[in-house]
C-alpha cells in the first residue's frame, strides 16, 4: 500500500498505475431519486473522493458524469487526479459489442477515457431488449465465453479508451482460466466483501496473482437487514458499535477500518452526506489486536 494514512491511500495495481482505496458505490438503480447520485458525487468530491464505481447497469452514469464535469469545470479536481471504474452488463459480452459499450458509457460519463473497465458478471446473458432476459422462469444465458469478451476488453484498452481492465464476481477458477488465455492481465476482481463474507481465500489467491481486490457491499447491504436469507450486516451488530466507542468512531468505520486492513479497496455506497463523510474517515485510527478478535471479523 502506498500513501498511507490519507484520504487518498492507493493500492498499486499490476500494470503500475494505483487505485485509491476508498471509492463511492453509486449503484441503487430503482432506489436513488433522479438528481441524488448527482448531488452525492459533488458532496463524495469536495469531502475527498477521487474514486467512483460506476456499471452501465446502474442506469445513472449520466449524472455521475454530469457531477464530474461540473466539478472539474469548478476547478475542485482535474480529471487525471480521478478513478472511474464502469463494467460491462452481461447483454454485450460478444467482442464485437464491448468497444461500442464502452463507447455508450464514456459518453454517458461526459469523458474521453476511464481508469477501469470490468466484465460485471463471468456469464452472458442473450443479447435481447430486456436487461435480465427471462425464458420459463429462469435467467436466459447465453454460451458466450467470457474469454472472447476480454479479447474485446483487450481492445478497449489498445485503443486508449481504458487505462485498465479487469473482472468482477469471477472465483479463482475463473481467473485461473483467464490468466492462462490472455494477452492483458486483469489488474483487479471486484467482489462482495463484508465481515460476513470476508473471502479470504479468493482474496490470498488474487494477492499471488498480483491482483488487486475491490470489495462491494461493504456494510453488507443494511437496507436488507431482517430479510430471510440476509445475515445482519457487521455495522448493526452492537459489539462493533462498542468497539467503535473506543477509537471515537462509528460502527461503519470501524468495518471499513478492517477491511482496508485486508489489502483491499472498498467502494461504500451513500447519498446522504453525513455517511459520505464518515465513510472516507477512517484511515487515522488502527484497531488493536483484542478488537480484530470479535468473532464477526473472524467468520
Ligand atoms: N460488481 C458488482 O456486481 C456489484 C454488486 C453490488 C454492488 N456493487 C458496487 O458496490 C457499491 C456498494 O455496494 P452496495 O451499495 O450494495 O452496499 P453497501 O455500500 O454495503 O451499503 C449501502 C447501504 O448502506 C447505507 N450506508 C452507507 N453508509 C452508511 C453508514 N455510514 N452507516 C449506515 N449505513 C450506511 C446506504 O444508505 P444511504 O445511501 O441511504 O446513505 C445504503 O443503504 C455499489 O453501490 C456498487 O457501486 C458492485
Amino acid at each position: 500500500m502506498t500513501n498511507t494514512n490519507t484520504k487518498n491511500t492507493t493500492l498499486k495495481l499490476n500494470n503500475g498505475r494505483e487505485i485509491p482505496v476508498i471509492g463511492l458505490g453509486t449503484y441503487k438503480l430503482f432506489k436513488s431519486r433522479p438528481g441524488e447520485v448527482e448531488t452525492a458525487i459533488k458532496i463524495a468530491i469536495d469531502a475527498g473522493y477521487r474514486h467512483f464505481d460506476c456499471a452501465w447497469f446502474y442506469g445513472n452514469e449520466a449524472e455521475v458524469g454530469t457531477a464530474i464535469r461540473k466539478k472539474i469545470a469548478e476547478g475542485k479536481v482535474k480529471r487525471e487526479e480521478l478513478f472511474i471504474t464502469s463494467k460491462l452488463w452481461n447483454n454485450f459480452h460478444r467482442k464485437d459489442r464491448v468497444v461500442p459499450m464502452l463507447k455508450e458509457t464514456l459518453s454517458s460519463l461526459k469523458l474521453d477515457y476511464l481508469d477501469l473497465y470490468l466484465i460485471h458478471w463471468p456469464f452472458a446473458f442473450k443479447e435481447s431488449a430486456s436487461l435480465w432476459p427471462i425464458d420459463e422462469g429462469e435467467s436466459a444465458f447465453s454460451d458466450i465465453d467470457y474469454l472472447e469478451t476480454w479479447q474485446g476488453m483487450e481492445e478497449c484498452l489498445n485503443l486508449g479508451l481504458t487505462k485498465s481492465i479487469g473482472v468482477s464476481n469471477f472465483n479463482a477458477e475463473q481467473i485461473d482460466r483467464l490468466l492462462k488465455n490472455c494477452k492483458v492481465k486483469p489488474v483487479c476482481n471486484q467482489v462482495e466483501v463484508n465481515p460476513n463474507l470476508n473471502q479470504k481465500k479468493l482474496i490470498e489467491f488474487c494477492r499471488s496473482k498480483d491482483i488487486v481486490v475491490v470489495g462491494y457491499c461493504p456494510l453488507g447491504r443494511s437496507e436488507y437487514a431482517g430479510l430471510p436469507g440476509f445475515p445482519d450486516p457487521t455495522i448493526l451488530d452492537p459489539k462493533v458499535a462498542e468497539i467503535g466507542k473506543k477509537y471515537n468512531k462509528t460502527p461503519a468505520q470501524v468495518v471499513l477500518n478492517y477491511l482496508v486492513s485486508l489489502g483491499i479497496s472498498v467502494i461504500p455506497k451513500s447519498v446522504t452526506k453525513s455517511r459520505i463523510l464518515e465513510n472516507i474517515n477512517i484511515f487515522d485510527f488502527t484497531l488493536a489486536a483484542e478488537d480484530l478478535s470479535v468473532p464477526r471479523f473472524l467468520q
